[in-house]
């Protein structure tokens, strides 16, 4: 695996590949990586010639009270870790290299990206797009994987891409989890052990919606009124949002109707965490 700073070698690397006639897999991530970024590495694997992997802390998505500074990093065990998924090349670029010395340029996704994790993140989603733009404009991958643990994110860069025509397709896969449940995430190493065992009422909340759901029941504010109790009852969790919105278009549902997604975020202590279900 090579690791390459810079654009210009990220393009000089997949000119060589497309050269050859091979596909190409992108899978962006902020590192500290964890099983659910394997599984997307070994899906981009499975389903490429090649596949780069970015790992890029990207200040634009982070609003100025966030965690940006505290983000965990692991640059060796990152890498690592995309060596042994059988990545051909890891790009690291630094915020300079990533945004140059004046940038003007912002990708807003309307409509997508005003509920949910957009309320209490008003930055955030003109930051990924943005740099998600920028990556699919450098490496020009084939297909470009997401973790479905970030449903809006995925629902409005396939919206992106689309609507821009970027010629990317857009690959979702499914949530991982720790054994008891919770949801891999970068941010849960901020929990402490206390804090740890709170924060599995949220995957409790998500599979008693997703049960309700699949169940038959059709009354949205059901569904997120019985996620949201579970919730309330540990005593350390603070709601931020329980919301059964349209998987494709994030607007909210009353009368439940497939494709579904029941999301939550939640303040364990300082940390937020989300987790959802979608039916298709
Ligand atoms: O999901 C993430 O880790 C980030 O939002 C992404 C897609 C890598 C963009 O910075």
């Amino acid at each position: 695996m090579e690791i390459v700073t810079t654009k210009e070698a990220v393009r000089a690397a997949v000119r060589e590949w497309r050269r050859q006639g091979e596909s190409v897999g992108l899978v962006p991530t902020m590192g500290y990586l964890h099983a659910g970024h394997a599984s997307l590495m070994r899906r981009a694997r499975a389903e490429n010639g090649r596949v780069v992997a970015s790992v890029f802390v990207n200040p634009m998505q982070f609003g100025p009270a966030e965690d940006l500074d505290s983000y965990p990093r692991d640059p060796e065990r990152d890498a690592a870790l995309c060596a042994e998924m059988g990545v051909d090349l890891l790009f690291r670029p630094d915020p300079a290299e990533m945004y140059g010395r004046d940038f003007r340029s912002y990708v807003d996704v309307s409509g997508l990206t005003e509920g949910l994790c957009g309320r209490s993140r008003p930055v955030h989603f003109r930051g990924v797009c943005t740099v998600v733009c920028k990556l699919m404009g450098i490496v020009r991958p084939d297909r470009a994987y997401f973790g479905q643990k970030d449903a809006q994110q995925l629902a409005v860069v396939r919206r992106m891409a689309e609507d821009l025509d970027l010629g990317v397709q857009v690959v979702g896969c499914p949530i991982v989890r720790e054994p008891d449940g919770l949801a891999m995430s970068s941010r849960n190493t901020y929990l402490s052990a206390e804090e740890r065992q709170a924060a599995l009422v949220l995957s409790r909340a998500v599979r008693h919606g997703r049960e309700l759901a699949e169940s038959g029941e059709r009354d949205a504010a059901a569904v997120a009124g019985a996620m949201r109790a579970i919730i309330e009852r540990e005593p350390l969790a603070r709601v931020d949002y329980v919301e059964v919105v349209d998987a494709r278009t994030i607007r909210p549902q009353t009368e439940l109707k497939r494709p579904v997604l029941g999301a939550v975020a939640v303040f364990i202590g300082r940390t937020r965490l989300i987790d959802n279900f979608i039916l298709e």
